[in-house]
């Protein structure tokens, strides 16, 4: 094989790696059901069928945990979109094919889960949500013109941010159901990744320097498949806001470990390309280290300052500053 093989070559290349990583896949998949994780008998009837419309004191969910939850289930809810991304670029045939399938199959329990216990326990509304996924869904996701290489890193790291993403709006919900649901859910985000990452890693020893590139351009110009949806921006405030998925945890639980695994900083082998791919990503690690690091101290000010606010509203009247007599000296 020379240094860079062609796509088809690559590919043909990887096919036997994707074969033992499906089969691998499959042994360690456990079966379950959507139907188990929603609390029915929590469900009633809408105004359509003589009951009563969603209103929003309905809704146990805080305003964060509905963001989240919303953002999560918009970005299961576009997967025609990442299938053809992810058919189109790989292949339908073969081991290639059979992953894709199977990977389609498992994704899309995780939007008739989630939306069958929001729909059940009325934690948001039905007609917004409907609304938000026809947009989303007409609008489409488009990863550009990434190759094969490039959406295979590029997935690899995305399936770790949705298992974060997914368990920490759990905690984020207090409702163990929903915990447990999403629990339930990001397990299986975590064995998709263990399958890209694996193809990755692979993919490293037979092409080193045009894998080495492709790492290097998912990393830093990663974004969440939802970054096109309606209200992304203000809910993925909220989200990082509340700690569910931020730039720290983005560096330390999702590119790092996965960097790690691959050794790419401890590597030998790679040519005058790829030496110059690992330089900018591991430039790019360490400003978004340090951005991260910014990025906890200002939300950790903003917590300092909001729970001094409350713990005033809170004190006892004698205890409290009045602005009207002059401060002892
Ligand atoms: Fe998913
Ligand atoms: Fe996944």
């Amino acid at each position: 094989m020379s240094a860079t093989p062609t796509t088809a070559a690559l590919l043909a290349e990887l096919e036997p790696v994707v074969e033992e990583n499906l089969n691998r896949h499959e042994k360690m998949a456990q079966e379950w059901h959507p139907h188990d994780y929603v609390p029915w008998s929590q469900g009633r009837d809408f105004a359509f069928l003589g009951g009563e419309d969603w209103a929003p004191e309905q809704s146990r969910l805080d305003a964060t945990a509905k963001a989240a939850m919303i953002t999560n289930l918009l970005t299961e809810d576009n997967l025609p979109s990442y299938h053809r991304e992810i058919a189109t670029r790989f292949s339908r045939d073969g081991a290639w094919g059979t992953w894709v399938g199977r990977w389609t199959a498992e994704e899309n329990r995780h939007g008739i889960a989630i939306r069958d216990y929001l729909v059940v326990t009325r934690g948001v509304d039905p007609v917004e949500l409907e609304r938000a996924r026809m947009d989303y869904m007409t609008s489409g996701y488009d990863s550009g013109d990434k190759t094969p290489l490039e959406a295979v890193a590029y997935v690899s790291f995305q399936e770790l941010a949705t298992r974060v993403s997914h368990r920490n709006t759990g905690k984020a919900t207090n409702d163990p159901v929903a915990d447990q649901m999403l629990a339930r859910i990001a397990k299986d985000e975590n064995l998709h990744m263990v399958f890209y990452r694996n193809i990755v890693a692979a993919a490293l020893d037979i092409a080193p320097d045009q894998t080495m590139r492709a790492i290097a351009d998912e990393v830093i110009g990663f974004e969440m498949p939802g970054a096109t949806m309606a209200g992304f921006r203000k809910n993925s405030t909220i989200i990082a806001k509340a700690g569910i998925y931020d730039l720290r945890l983005h560096h330390d639980d999702v590119v790092a470990p996965i960097l790690r695994h691959w050794k790419v900083f401890e590597r030998d082998g790679f040519g005058p390309e790829g030496e110059q791919a690992r330089e900018e990503l591991a430039a790019f690690m360490a400003g978004l280290d340090a951005q991260a690091t910014k990025f906890v101290e200002s939300r950790q000010r903003m917590r300092d300052r909001l729970q001094a606010k409350q713990d005033t509203e809170l004190a006892p009247l004698s205890q409290q500053k009045d602005p009207l007599l002059p401060t002892p000296s």
